[in-house]
């Protein structure tokens, strides 16, 4: 465990953290001193991360969790009021993870084929509908408190509660038959979007993080007994796809949210687009690429021609790109 504590350690809930990016997400959560309640409908393998993999943390009373169907809204609304419980009715971060996370139709399947759209509706549900119920029923336990606002405490103190997202770079840059997944990923957008206008007179901030491909596959009890890491798994394509010339690691993930969660100014936008540009070969993805270059183009000359469009940089870039590293400078109008 990293020795630097945070000076304040926070409650957070991980949804699908029972393997994968969630349960990195978890470990790392705690490593940094915070504490965290994990959700997942996998019993089995939530059964072991909590008390297997993060089992110092679970003697210490540091990590919790909860099987929960997150298509279940009762379940939720319960699970949730369970984990407030663990917390003292106090929670400051929500990170919703949970997804089908495989992208395409399965099968092989088109969406030609009428039997996609239960997967449609599966993944709408997991992956979109989800976070919207899980940060509904969070929300009670994460608002400032009365006397807080009163004295203006919220505004000064602390960046505050948040929600993130764990959406995806398929939100902008789909392959063929992903419409599904596609579709969920870019809601959560438009989600992260909302709630943040509304949220933020609560104190509650909303941002996204959206991964590129993250290489997951030992983070899993199965992983664990075969005793495989990340470095394993790499191949030389994963380098290529990447021109940070690596392969993603589910701690950029950790790192991205770990910064959010301190970065109390930072409200409904999806900066942290991690994806940094994965580099596009499908046929699809070169006409994509093609699209977003004419626009490339348009807003180099519009951001030119303009100072006062310095200060929109940021939501335009996200809009579009997400993966720019324009999103990172800060201009003045
Ligand atoms: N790994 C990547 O390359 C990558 C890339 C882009 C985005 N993402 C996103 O990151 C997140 C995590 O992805 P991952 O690769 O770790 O996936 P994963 O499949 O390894 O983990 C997903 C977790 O969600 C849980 N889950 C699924 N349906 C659930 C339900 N109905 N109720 C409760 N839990 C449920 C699963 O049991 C699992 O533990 C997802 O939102 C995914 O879309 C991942």
């Amino acid at each position: 465990m990293a020795s630097s504590q945070p000076s304040i350690s926070k409650n957070i809930i991980v949804s699908g953290g029972a393997r994968g990016i969630g349960r990195a997400l978890a470990r790392y959560f705690l490593e940094a001193g915070h504490r965290v309640y994990i959700f997942d409908i996998s019993e089995e393998e939530l059964t072991y991360t909590t008390k297997t993999h993060l089992k110092k943390c679970y003697e210490d009373g540091k990590v919790n969790s909860a099987v929960c169907d997150l298509r279940n809204v009762k379940e939720i609304r319960a699970k949730v009021s369970e984990a407030a419980k663990f917390f003292d009715n106090s929670i400051d971060v929500l990170v919703n993870n949970a997804s089908i996370a495989s992208p395409y139709w399965k099968d092989g399947k088109t969406m030609e084929d009428a039997d996609t759209f239960d997967e449609w509706k599966a993944y709408i549900d997991t992956n979109l509908t989800s976070a919207f119920a899980m940060s509904q029923a969070c929300i009670p336990f994460m608002k400032f408190r009365q006397s807080d606002a009163d004295d203006g405490a919220h505004r000064i103190h602390g960046a505050g509660p948040c929600i993130i997202h764990i959406g995806s770079f398929r939100a902008h840059t789909s392959d063929p038959n992903q419409e599904g997944y596609a579709a969920s990923k870019a809601g959560q957008l438009g989600l992260m979007q909302a709630m943040s206008i509304s949220l933020g007179h609560l104190g509650i901030r909303t941002n996204l993080v959206a991964p590129g491909r993250i290489k997951v596959a030992h983070e899993c009890k199965e992983g664990d007994e075969k005793g495989q890491d990340w470095a394993g798994q790499v191949s030389e394509k994963d380098v290529d796809d990447h021109p940070t010339n690596r392969a993603g690691r589910p701690k950029d993930i950790a790192d991205a949210c770990l910064y959010l969660i301190e970065a109390g100014f930072v409200n409904g936008v999806g900066v942290l687009d991690i994806f940094v540009c994965v580099k596009l070969t499908s046929p699809q993805a070169r006409y994509n690429r093609r699209w977003r270059s004419a626009e490339e183009e348009e807003l180099d000359r519009f951001l030119g021609a303009s100072r006062y469009a310095c200060g929109r940089a940021t939501e335009i870039w996200d809009r579009f790109y997400g993966h720019k590293e324009s999103c990172w400078h800060v201009s003045e109008p």
